[in-house]
């Protein structure tokens, strides 16, 4: 596996990849690898001639409050997980290469960015990421990109930007990649002091009580509430939602994600669940 700086350094190994007949996939990460980046990483190698994983902390979608300065960090320890998993290029650039002196564009995407995380984080938070993932795709420009669907509305905001801009970027939304109490594997569970990560296990069960709920017939919501509440946990955000188009849904006439943000100890945490259509 090589480690590549630089965006030059990345077109000339993906140039020589395609010239060879290669196609390219990429997984966009933040690092402090787990899991569920490993997982997206196996998916990509076994469809594609070229993986490349980024490694970019970007600094555009944390939130002047967030936890930037903290994020986890270990390069080195990534990097040894990436290549046991096949990875070719860890592309892992300084924020000058990415954001150079005079970046004047951002992506901003209306709509299905003004909810849930888009509202409890802020705007810049997926205009960040639209304009990060972008820009990865037009240094690398993969035939295939794989996200992790814990980020559920990312997944939904990327596919937008790729739509609407003609990207020509298949999208994958890889499943969640769960601890075996239920707990989504989260680069941010590192913030869990015991306690914390024992009430954690709050949020999958609170998914869990609502699929029962829908499959029972019964109220979706409240079922959840319940879960959260008894643990103690006051969500920003637990919402029933198209899984399309995330408008609020009553009912589970189409396929709807349940999604959940909550502050737990010093972490902040998401999870969702897709509930299919009820039966006529
Ligand atoms: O999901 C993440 O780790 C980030 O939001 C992404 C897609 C790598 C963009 O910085």
């Amino acid at each position: 596996m090589r480690i590549l700086r630089t965006i030059a350094e990345v077109r000339a190994a993906v140039g020589d990849a395609r010239a060879e007949g290669r196609t390219v996939g990429l997984v966009p990460t933040m690092g402090a690898f787990h899991e569920g980046h490993l997982s997206l990483m196996r998916e990509a190698r076994m469809h594609h001639g070229l993986v490349v994983v980024s490694l970019f902390v970007n600094p555009t979608q944390f939130g002047p409050n967030e936890d930037l300065s903290t994020y986890p960090r270990d390069e080195t320890r990534d990097a040894a997980l990436a290549e046991s998993v096949g990875v070719d290029i860890l592309f892992a650039p300084d924020p000058s290469e990415i954001y150079p002196d005079g970046f004047a564009t951002t992506i901003h995407v209306a709509g299905i960015t003004e909810v849930l995380d888009g509202a409890s984080r802020g705007a810049h938070h997926f205009d960040g990421v639209a304009t990060v993932v972008t820009k990865l795709f037009g240094i690398v420009r993969p035939d295939c990109a794989y996200f992790g669907q814990k980020d559920a509305q990312q997944v939904l905001v990327v596919r937008r930007v790729v739509r609407d801009l003609d990207l020509g970027v298949r999208i994958v939304a890889c499943p969640i990649v769960r601890e075996p109490d239920g707990l989504a594997m989260s680069s941010r569970n590192v913030y869990l002091d015991a306690e914390a990560r024992a009430q954690a296990t709050a949020l999958s069960r609170a998914l869990d009580a609502a699929e029962i709920a829908h499959a029972a017939g019964d109220s979706i919501l409240p079922a959840a509430l319940a879960v959260l509440a008894e643990a103690g946990i006051d969500p920003e955000y637990l919402e029933l939602r198209d899984a399309e188009t995330l408008a609020p849904v009553e009912r589970v006439d189409h396929d709807a994600l349940l999604l959940v943000a909550a502050r737990v100890g010093a972490a902040r945490l998401i999870d969702n669940h897709l509930l299919r259509r009820s039966p006529a």
